[in-house]
């Protein structure tokens, strides 16, 4: 069963019908907010009824403030009171999120029976009339606009682990090519062995099953990133040290700045390291576009135009380059005496082109195997602007990689992914930043990018948010298969 999230859950169910049981296992303690345990903060125990006007009270109040931040927060009471409903209602529908009446379809017998067997139970008179109370809610909630869910009683007790990530067998082999999730190594350790470190993530993904791993190209960790004093190794050295640690994942650079390399010595590195891996090399290659670093380390950098002219000769330079023999180039925007560079790259290097403007996508679609746009809203209209470009361009677009650089926040289980969104949160308000980065477990995270593939999307680049170490990496593992 899936709900959405964040949204108001309100719980309808009489005592005993295995509402806070439900709840408990779905929901983080701070998310829900029970009448009966805010008895027992106020009063003598959750069954004080006399504490039940300052309850209710302090209800009312948390249930204001988390819907005020758009926090997912489920209400734990009967349920029955409508005017009470009507106004949570009311309170989500003014934030804009969704509400939910989930009711426990528990059959009074057993309801009666977990009453009977309580140390404090509810008169049967009373769990009578609460039945009856149900019953009549049931029959309100849709005209009142609830979207109703309906849990069935054997369910509440066996919903709970299929939510769980499911890891696929480590043994399902490499997916063909760049096709898959691609993990993005952006941050490094600033102290240990920063070799081990490499490989032990490098091992994690191949154990969880990703199709590569990529690096940035950046002179200096970059502010999106991290602090200018981060360290951030020079990626071609890198991945050559991850050929000799990995047999199966796709290693390459997003992106390779034209900016810092002369187009020929990229081409020489790439088609040596696709010697090395048995052609599991590709390279993302863009205009570049922090000034910092270039100033930084003595390069220039031109005028944007000038730029991604250098990305176009760029591309068709590398490309001479790996073509077989060492024969003359006459091209369009470069000439070259011979095309005498061994040893030869092993099949076809994908490149794939960074960056979304709409020169870039024409670049991408003449000259590349692929773009890379960012995974929100406008960079999939990038997508399909690409793939309808290569159309254009007289090519195949079942031929070449439209790829998306996705930032996931990734949990192990929902307290892991709240206790994350609090640690990257920064200032930004918790809701806006769990929604900006989808927070939830990687099984949640799989059919949201199975759903990008159905978009013509081949590639996520994943770069999760605090990325910690290879267990953060082995946790991606239901990522796997989401591009089939
Ligand atoms: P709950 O304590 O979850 O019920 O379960 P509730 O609806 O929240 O009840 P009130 O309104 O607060 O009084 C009641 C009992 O039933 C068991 C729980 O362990 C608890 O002892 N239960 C619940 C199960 O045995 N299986 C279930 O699937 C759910
Ligand atoms: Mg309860």
């Amino acid at each position: 069963m899936s709900l959405p999230d964040p949204a108001l859950v309100v719980l309808v169910g009489a005592s005993g019908s295995g509402k806070s049981t439900w709840a408990a296992s779905r929901y983080r303690d701070a998310e829900v907010v029970s009448s009966d345990a805010l008895r027992a903060v106020v009063g003598s125990g959750e069954h004080d009824l006399d504490a039940s006007a300052d309850a209710f009270a302090l209800l009312e109040q948390v249930v204001a403030a988390r819907l005020g931040r758009r926090l997912t927060t489920v209400v734990d009471t009967l349920g029955t009171d409508a005017i009470r409903r009507g106004a949570w209602r009311d309170a989500a529908r003014a934030v804009g999120l969704p509400a939910v009446a989930v009711v426990l379809d528990t059959p009074a017998g057993v309801c009666r029976a977990r009453n009977a067997a309580r140390d404090r139970p509810v008169p049967a008179r009373v769990l009578t009339s609460q039945l009856a109370s149900v019953a009549a809610t049931v029959d309100l909630l849709d005209a009142e606009g609830w979207q109703v869910v309906r849990v069935a009683v054997d369910q509440s007790s066996t919903d709970g682990p299929a939510l769980e990530p499911a890891r696929p067998p480590a043994s399902a082999g490499a997916p063909p090519g760049l096709r898959g999730v691609v993990l993005q190594l952006s941050r490094f350790p600033a102290e240990g062995d920063l070799l081990v470190w490499l490989r032990d993530m490098a091992a994690a993904a191949e154990e969880a099953g990703l199709a590569g791993l990529a690096l940035m190209d950046h002179l200096i960790q970059i502010p999106q990133v991290g602090r200018a004093w981060d360290p951030i190794p020079e990626p071609w050295v890198t991945l050559g040290a991850l050929a000799a640690s990995t047999t199966r994942l796709q290693l390459g650079t997003l992106v390779t700045p034209v900016t810092f390399r002369a187009p020929g010595i990229t081409a020489k590195a790439v088609a040596t390291l696709s010697a090395l891996t048995g052609g599991r090399a590709f390279v993302g290659v863009g205009a570049g576009w922090w000034e910092r670093e270039h100033a930084a380390y003595g390069l220039g950098f031109p005028s944007a135009r000038a730029r991604l002219d250098a990305l176009e000769l760029g591309i068709e330079t590398m490309k001479a380059l790996w073509a077989p023999g060492t024969k003359p180039y006459a091209g369009q925007r470069i000439s070259l005496p011979e095309t005498t560079s061994y040893p030869r790259p092993v099949g076809e290097i994908p490149v794939i082109v960074g960056g979304g403007g709409d020169r870039t996508l024409r670049i991408a679609a003449r000259l590349g195997d692929g773009c890379n746009v960012p995974s929100d809203e406008v960079g999939l209209a990038k997508v399909v602007r690409y793939l309808a470009l290569v159309g254009q361009a007289g090519r195949d677009p079942a031929s070449v990689h439209a790829t998306v650089l996705d930032l996931p926040l990734v949990g192990r289980d929902r307290d892991d992914v709240w206790a994350r969104v609090e640690r990257h949160r920064g200032r930004t308000a918790a809701a806006t930043f769990a929604a900006r980065h989808h927070a939830g477990t990687a099984a949640e995270h799989a059919p949201r990018l199975a759903g990008l593939a159905d978009l013509g999307v081949t590639t996520a680049f994943v770069a999760p948010v605090g990325l910690d170490g290879p267990d953060d990496v082995l946790a991606l593992a239901p990522l796997a298969t989401a591009f089939g």
